[in-house]
C-alpha cells in the first residue's frame, strides 16, 4: 500500500516517568533491526514522563516515535490544567491521539471538542491519531457505520486540507476495549475499508490512500499479526499489551 505502519502504545494512566525509562530501554534490548523495519513504533505515555521519555529517546538513539494520550486546542491562556500543541512540539512529540472513547464517555468530549482538538493538532505540525468507534448498542442496533461517519466528518469539516494525508485514524470498537474481545479481523477489515472509502469521498481518492488506518481493542501478542496482515489496516493502538516491555516486544516481533 506504500503506507508505513505504525503500533501506538498508549499506556493510559500507568508508567511514572522512572517507570517510563526503565520501559524504553529494556523494549530497546528486546527489539531488533528487523522489528524497527515492520512498523514505525510510537510510545504515549502519561504528560508527566514525556520529558524523561524525549530524553531516554534521544540519549540512546532510539527509533522510537513520542505520543501524547490529549491535549487542549489553545495554545496559552487562562486554561488551568490543560496543555497544549507547541508544549508538546518542544518535547519532540510527533503524534496525539484524540479522541479516545474514555475520554468521549468518561470526560464528556463531543464530536466537536475531537475535531477541534485535531484541527490544532494539525495546524502545530504534529499528528493526531484520531479515534472513532461504535459502542456495543449501536453495533446492535445496526448504526455503526453512521456513528462512524459522524465522528469522522465532523474532524473532516474543520481539518487544515493541506495535512489530510498525514492524518491517522484509529477504528477502536467500544466494546473490544480493555475486554479480552477483540473484533474479527475480517470485520475491523471491513470497518477500515469503508472510513477509506468515506475518505475517499469527503476528501480524495489520494487522500483516501495515504491516511493510517489503525485497529484497536485487545490488541494481544496472538492477533496482533492478523490484524496487520489487513490490506486496510495499517497499524494497531494498543493499550493492556503495551504496558509490559516483554509483551509488547513479542506483539511487535509478530511472534506469538
Ligand atoms: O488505546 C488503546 C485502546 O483503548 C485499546 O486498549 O488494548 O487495552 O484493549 P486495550
Amino acid at each position: 500500500s506504500g503506507r508505513v505502519r505504525l503500533v501506538v502504545a498508549n499506556w493510559k494512566l500507568h508508567h511514572t516517568h522512572l517507570e517510563a525509562i526503565a520501559f524504553l530501554e529494556r523494549l530497546w534490548h528486546l527489539l531488533d533491526v528487523e522489528d524497527y523495519r515492520r512498523a514505525e513504533i510510537a510510545i504515549c505515555p502519561a504528560f508527566t514522563a514525556l520529558r524523561s521519555a524525549q530524553l531516554t529517546i534521544e540519549t540512546d538513539g532510539m527509533p522510537y516515535r513520542l505520543g501524547a494520550q490529549d491535549v487542549f486546542w489553545e495554545p496559552s491562556g487562562a486554561y488551568t490544567g490543560e496543555v497544549s500543541v507547541p508544549m508538546l512540539a518542544k518535547l519532540d512529540v510527533k503524534y496525539v491521539i484524540v479522541g479516545h472513547s474514555e475520554r468521549r464517555r468518561l470526560f464528556g468530549e463531543t464530536d466537536d471538542v475531537v475535531a477541534k482538538k485535531a484541527a490544532a493538532v494539525a495546524s502545530g505540525g504534529l499528528v493526531p491519531i484520531v479515534c472513532v468507534g461504535e459502542v456495543a448498542e449501536e453495533r446492535a442496533g445496526g448504526t455503526t457505520e453512521a456513528v462512524l461517519e459522524r465522528q469522522l466528518d465532523t474532524v473532516l469539516t474543520t481539518y487544515p486540507v493541506e495535512a489530510l494525508g498525514e492524518l491517522v485514524i484509529a477504528y477502536e470498537p467500544v466494546w473490544a476495549i480493555g475486554s479480552g474481545t477483540p473484533a474479527t479481523p475480517e470485520d475491523a477489515e471491513h470497518v477500515a475499508r469503508f472510513l477509506r472509502d468515506r475518505l475517499a469521498r469527503r476528501a480524495s481518492e489520494a487522500v483516501a490512500a495515504r491516511v493510517r488506518i489503525l485497529y484497536g481493542g485487545s490488541v494481544d501478542v496472538g492477533n496482533a499479526v492478523a490484524f496487520l496482515a489487513q490490506a486496510d489496516i495499517d497499524g494497531l493502538l494498543v493499550g493492556g499489551a503495551s504496558l509490559d516491555p516483554e509483551r509488547f516486544a513479542q506483539l511487535l516481533g509478530g511472534r506469538p
